[in-house]
């Protein structure tokens, strides 16, 4: 296995009324605050007046950047930071699922820059020497960006989604409260649960040789995934299960799986670029793909890692030859998102066709060949496309 680093400095309050410690945080980076948060589910919730009771109540200087789209687009990125700058922002407060957090660390990085914040993911890849504090509050489970160094910006001017890892991003303290979690629908309950599950099937569908540890660790995040999954679809007030499915999805990509694999995720730059050209919901492009990327991958060579995946995590009866019983992993897979969760299971269904399939294969691809699990090229995905009509 290869060396890693492992370094998550984000303090997290989890729990309920966790929200008292707002302020003492808050106060640690200053006094004036830019509030950033989405279409109003915040307001809906009354977490809106909580934390503006709180605020002021202790003197802080608010100002608000609201509709953050899902998919986050560059223009509210632009805005932020514009904000920060004007107001002499100290800290940024993003209050909301992982579009808010993900813009919102974006626009605390471009506080500090003159260029324009679409340089950080155009060709320029301009450099992040340095981000204006960031404490979230999370609403929604399933990005995981309250834990990580990540965000993905999309451009509609270009059809461009595009994710920029880097450590100045991650936030400085997050507020974990399952019971925030209460209001959100079956299909984003649904779709969280599909995101979280495909952060790890991204790493641990990977031949590198690896700690055992990380991959029982792995496996025991997706049982949890798929056991809470449809609880917390039933019972939305389901303390239990919004809890699970919130610290899961912390953990499920704030580096500590990784250890020391060093392969490139596949489903994700693939799923990017559905969104990208269709603006669809992130972990409904992850359903439909990742179950026809896991068969088109499969062969003699990798096989064992799916019988791993199908014995482990859904219990598929052992005593069959390899093949099927990764075939049935796959299926019991499809079954869960499908069935279980109840998501559209194919592109045609939602209103995609294969116009796009080649532009879209070739920009997953980047600067040629995928290099995950199994390379891909530009071919191959534009194949896995074609078996997710
Ligand atoms: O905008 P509001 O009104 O808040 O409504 C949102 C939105 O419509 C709603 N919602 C959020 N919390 C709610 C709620 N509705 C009721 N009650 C609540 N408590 O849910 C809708 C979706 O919200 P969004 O933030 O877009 O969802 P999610 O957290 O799934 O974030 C998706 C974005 O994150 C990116 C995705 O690509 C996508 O752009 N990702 C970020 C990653 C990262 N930072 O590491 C990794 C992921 O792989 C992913 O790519
Ligand atoms: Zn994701």
């Amino acid at each position: 296995m290869n060396n890693f680093i492992y370094n998550i400095p984000t303090k997290v309050y989890f729990g309920e009324n966790q929200l008292i410690h707002l302020c003492e945080e808050l106060k640690k980076f200053g006094t004036r605050v830019l509030l950033t948060y989405g279409g109003g589910s915040i307001k809906k919730i009354s977490l809106y007046d909580k934390i503006m009771a709180e605020m002021n109540k202790n003197g802080f200087e608010v100002f608000e950047l609201s509709g953050i789209e899902p998919n986050p687009r560059i223009d509210s990125v632009r805005k932020g930071a514009q904000m920060c700058k004007e107001h002499n922002i100290d800290v940024l407060l993003a209050v909301g699922g992982g579009s808010t957090i993900d813009a919102t660390k974006f626009m605390a990085a471009g506080a500090l820059v003159d260029h324009d914040p679409w340089d950080f993911f155009n060709e320029k890849r301009a450099t992040i020497n340095d981000a204006l504090p960031i404490v979230s509050i999370l609403t929604l489970s399933a990005t995981g960006s309250e834990m990580d160094t990540g965000g993905v910006i999309s451009n509609p001017e270009t059809n461009d989604k595009i994710g920029r890892l880097d450590p100045h991003l991650l936030p400085k303290v997050s507020f974990l409260d399952p019971t925030n979690t209460y209001s959100v629908n079956e299909y984003q309950t649904a779709c969280g649960s599909v995101d979280i599950m495909s952060h790890i099937i991204e790493v641990y569908f990977n031949m590198e040789p690896d700690l055992y540890m990380l991959d029982c660790f792995m496996e025991g995040m997706l049982r949890t995934v798929v056991k809470y999954a449809p609880i917390a679809m039933r019972e939305p007030d389901n303390y239990e299960a919004r809890a699970n499915l919130m610290w899961t999805s912390s953990w499920a990509i704030n580096g500590f799986i990784n250890g020391g694999r060093a392969k490139a995720w596949s489903c994700h730059p693939m799923e990017h670029e559905l969104s990208a050209y269709y603006d669809i919901t992130h972990g409904l492009g992850l359903a439909i793909l990742t179950p026809r990327w896991m068969e088109y991958c499969l062969d003699e060579n990798n096989v064992s890692k799916y019988v791993q995946f199908a014995t482990n995590v859904f219990g598929v009866d052992s005593n069959q030859d390899q093949m099927s019983i990764a075939r049935e992993g796959i299926k019991r897979l499809y079954d869960f998102f499908f069935t279980t969760l109840g998501l559209k299971n194919n592109l045609s269904e939602i209103g995609i066709g294969r116009e796009n399939f080649a532009i879209m294969a070739k920009k997953a691809c980047g600067k040629g060949i995928l290099k995950g699990f199994r390379n891909l090229t530009p071919e191959d995905v534009e194949k896995i496309y074609e078996m997710c009509l």
